[in-house]
C-alpha cells in the first residue's frame, strides 16, 4: 500500500444493496453515527439537513437516491427527481449527477443499469480524487505551509478528497510541512470535521479561527491556500464555502498562492460568471446559537449565507482530473471544459 492510500481510511457514503448509509456528519468528531437512507425522499433530507455534504458527495448521494426510487418503481422515479434537484442550489455536483441519472432513464436503463452508473459516480469521483492529489501536489513547491477551509476531504467526497487529497499526496511526499484548518463558522466543517480527518490519518495540523487567517497569512507560515469548490463558472469564478473569498483576499495581499481543488463534475459550463450562482441561504438559527445553546440576545437578527464567489482574478491555479488551469479566465477555462 503506498503512503498516499494509507492516508485514506474514510468512506462516507456507502452502498449497501437496497439502502444508502451514511456516515452521521452532524455528529462528528464525538460520535461516528451511520443513518440508512430508504427511499429517495430520505436521501434529499439528509441532504438537506447536512448528514452528507460536500459538493461530491451530495452528488453521488442524489445517484444512489435515483436507484432507491428506481427500485421502487417508475412513478416514485418520477417524483425522485425534482425532490433530490430541490435538496441544495449551490453545489452543481447534485444536478450533474442527477443528469447523469436521468439520461440512462430516458435510455430505458433497468434498477441493475442505474446501480451501474452510481457505481461508476462515485468510482469516478475517487479516482478523480487522487489524479488532482498528485497534480496539485506538483504545483506546491518544497517544505510548504498550507491553509484550508470547510471540509473538501473523504468525507465531502467518494474519498480522498479534493483540496485535502492535495494535502494528504503532498504531506504524503513531504512537500507540505505544515496545515492550518480554518474553523469555518458557523457549522464548522473545518474544525470538527478536517482537523478529524487529519488527526485520523496521522497528518498533524492546527486548528485556526476563521478570523485568524490574515494574522496567519502575515506570519509567513503559509504558502498555499488549498481550498475546494461547489460550483465553477465559465470564466473561472468559484463558489465554495463562506469565507473563502476573503481567504483569496488575504492571500493576494500577503504573496501566498491560492489553489482550487475540484472534479470536472462542479465545473458548470452553463453559467457564465460567478454572478449568476445560485448562493444558498441557511436558517440564521445557525449563526444565533451554538451546540444548540443560544449565544445571542433573543430578537437578533442574523444573516447566513453558506457560500461566496471568489472571482477568477484571485485564483492561482484550478485543479481538475483533466488538467491544471493556472491564472483561469474564461478561454483557459474553455481550453479544458469546451
Ligand atoms: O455546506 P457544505 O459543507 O456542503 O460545503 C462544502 C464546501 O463548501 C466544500 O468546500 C465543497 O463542497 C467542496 S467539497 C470537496
Amino acid at each position: 500500500m503506498n503512503a498516499e492510500i494509507s492516508h485514506d481510511s474514510i468512506r462516507a457514503v456507502l452502498w449497501r444493496g437496497d439502502r444508502l448509509r451514511l456516515l452521521d456528519q452532524r455528529k462528528l468528531p464525538f460520535a461516528e453515527d451511520y443513518i440508512d437512507c430508504m427511499s429517495a425522499d430520505e436521501v434529499a433530507r439528509a441532504i438537506r439537513d447536512l448528514v452528507v455534504r460536500g459538493a461530491p458527495a451530495i452528488g453521488i448521494s442524489a445517484a444512489w437516491g435515483v436507484v432507491l426510487a428506481g427500485q421502487s418503481g417508475g412513478a416514485a422515479l418520477a417524483a425522485a427527481m425534482p425532490v433530490l434537484r430541490a435538496a441544495r442550489p449551490t453545489a452543481v455536483n447534485l444536478m450533474w449527477a442527477l443528469d447523469r441519472m436521468q439520461r440512462r432513464v430516458a435510455e430505458g436503463a433497468d434498477v441493475s443499469a442505474l446501480e451501474r452508473e452510481a457505481q461508476a459516480i462515485q468510482d469516478e469521483d475517487l479516482a478523480a480524487n487522487r489524479h488532482m492529489g498528485e497534480l496539485g501536489a506538483a504545483l506546491l513547491g518544497k517544505k510548504v505551509g498550507v491553509m484550508t477551509h470547510c471540509n473538501t476531504g473523504s468525507l465531502a467526497t467518494a474519498g480522498f478528497g479534493t483540496a485535502l487529497g492535495v494535502i494528504r499526496a503532498g504531506s504524503s511526499s513531504g512537500q507540505i510541512v505544515r496545515v492550518f484548518a480554518g474553523e469555518t463558522r458557523p457549522w464548522l466543517q473545518g474544525a470538527r470535521l478536517t482537523m478529524w480527518e487529519l488527526m485520523r490519518d496521522g497528518i498533524p495540523a492546527t486548528l485556526v479561527g476563521d478570523s485568524a487567517a490574515a494574522h496567519l497569512m502575515k506570519s509567513g507560515q503559509v504558502q498555499w491556500v488549498i481550498v475546494g469548490a461547489d460550483r465553477i463558472a465559465a470564466n473561472g469564478d468559484v463558489a465554495n464555502k463562506i469565507g473563502t473569498y476573503q481567504l483569496a483576499i488575504v492571500a493576494r495581499h500577503h504573496g501566498v498562492k491560492f489553489m482550487v481543488v475540484a472534479p470536472a463534475s462542479t465545473v458548470d459550463m452553463a453559467t457564465a460568471s460567478g454572478n449568476d450562482i445560485e448562493i444558498e441561504m441557511r436558517d440564521p438559527a445557525e449563526l444565533l446559537a451554538h451546540s444548540g445553546q443560544r449565544t445571542v440576545v433573543e430578537g437578533a437578527l442574523a444573516w447566513n449565507p453558506v457560500f461566496d464567489v471568489t472571482p477568477a482574478a484571485l485564483i492561482d491555479a484550478i485543479v481538475t482530473e483533466r488538467g491544471v488551469i493556472e491564472m483561469p479566465d474564461a478561454s483557459r477555462m474553455q481550453m479544458l471544459f469546451a
